[in-house]
């Protein structure tokens, strides 16, 4: 099978250099594939930017945090030359049989779009939050849970030492994965999702109960939990390339309104992409590098419209449709499980 572009749209995310280099290992050893990436996600697809990506170009790639390929949270039918018509004349021109794409749920629909409208495409999922139902896991989550982890940790001493009740808000756009995992792992005293309204009168008893019993309260909230008064989450950034609202800003809000309540003194913390920074844990090395691997096997087979996915420890193969069924969310029961010794 001949020639194949490779593309990181949205969000970046640890463990996309793993994938690149997993995909062009297998491909040019077992399948005699030849590689080129597209640079900035499908801006250099719509434009025909490329780079070229041999075994030597990535050398040493596993551990690189962000994307060698760059990223952009453009669609491929945007104004004024996006559209398959001029995609698959673009692929032409440059020779390439077929598109990979490694994004989250916004990558997945505009490729499921070009797979209908007559592209050869596969994908591999990818978001630090974990909300794609298709998979298990997506590489990302579990270094943004460690990196979250580590902050609750520093936080919880610098709190200790000032008697403070420290708020942390960490990433989770309609999934609170991040923060439920971090928030466990770092014995937090409340975890605060999406998925999961929870009053402030309710925020705030756990909070007093933490400091009658002499310890300093730690609470993790998602960048998008919503208090009951609020319609929609917290957003004062405007929107982002997909007209979606950029998130972030609720662990200030709900500081102060901690304070004046228990009077107990608050302070608040952003994590933002830091989470998303840096070298991808083992896990996610692991995970990133059998996606890559096996997304050029949907290639060889000319297994078009379907990307590869984790169901347990297998990887395996869905279609872009079944991919987007459903976000995944936290399930009810899941959040009772912990909720019960909050406080
Ligand atoms: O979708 C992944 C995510 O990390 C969300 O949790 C967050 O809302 C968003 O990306 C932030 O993206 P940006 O890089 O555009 O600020």
């Amino acid at each position: 099978m001949g020639k194949i572009g490779i593309l990181t749209s949205g969000g970046d995310c640890p463990g996309l250099n793993a994938v690149i280099r997993g995909a062009v290992l297998k491909g040019e050893t077992v399948y005699g594939q030849e590689f080129v990436g597209f640079l900035d996600g499908w801006r250099g697809l719509v434009e025909g930017d490329v780079m070229p990506l041999d075994r030597s170009s990535v050398r040493g790639l596993a551990r690189e945090g962000g994307t060698i390929l760059g990223t952009s949270r453009i669609g491929p039918y945007s104004e004024p030359h996006g559209g398959a018509e001029n995609i698959a004349k673009v692929l032409d021109e440059l020779g390439i049989d077929g598109v990979i794409a490694i994004g989250g749920e916004g990558t997945a629909s505009a490729s499921k779009r070009l797979f209908e409208d007559g592209i050869n495409i596969v994908g591999v999922p990818k978001t630090i939050d974990n909300d794609l139902d298709a998979t298990d896991y997506t590489f990302g989550f579990d270094t943004a849970v460690e990196i979250a982890t580590e902050a609750i940790d520093r936080l919880r001493t610098t709190g200790n030492s000032h008697k403070r009740c420290m708020v942390l808000e960490v990433m989770g756009r309609h999934a609170g994965w991040i923060a439920l995992y971090s928030g466990i792992a770092g014995g937090a005293h409340a975890i605060l999702i999406p998925e999961q309204p929870e009053s402030l009168n309710q925020i705030c008893a756990w909070v007093t109960s933490v400091k009658n019993r002499g310890r300093s309260p730690m609470v993790v909230v998602a960048e998008g939990f919503t208090l009951p008064d609020m319609d929609q989450a917290h957003s004062t950034k405007g929107v982002d390339g997909f007209n979606r609202p950029r998130l972030g800003g609720i662990a200030e809000v709900l500081a102060p309104l901690i304070e004046e309540r228990t009077g107990i003194e608050t302070r608040s913390t952003v994590l933002g992409h830091i989470q998303r920074g840096g070298s991808p844990t083992g896990f996610d090395r692991v995970l990133a590098t059998r996606l890559g691997m096996a997304v050029t096997d949907l290639v060889a087979d000319k297994h078009w419209g379907h990307m590869v996915a984790l169901r347990g420890t297998a990887i395996v193969r869905v279609d872009f449709g079944e991919a987007l069924a459903n976000h995944k969310t936290v399930p009810q029961d899941q959040y009772q499980e912990i909720r019960v010794i909050f406080g």
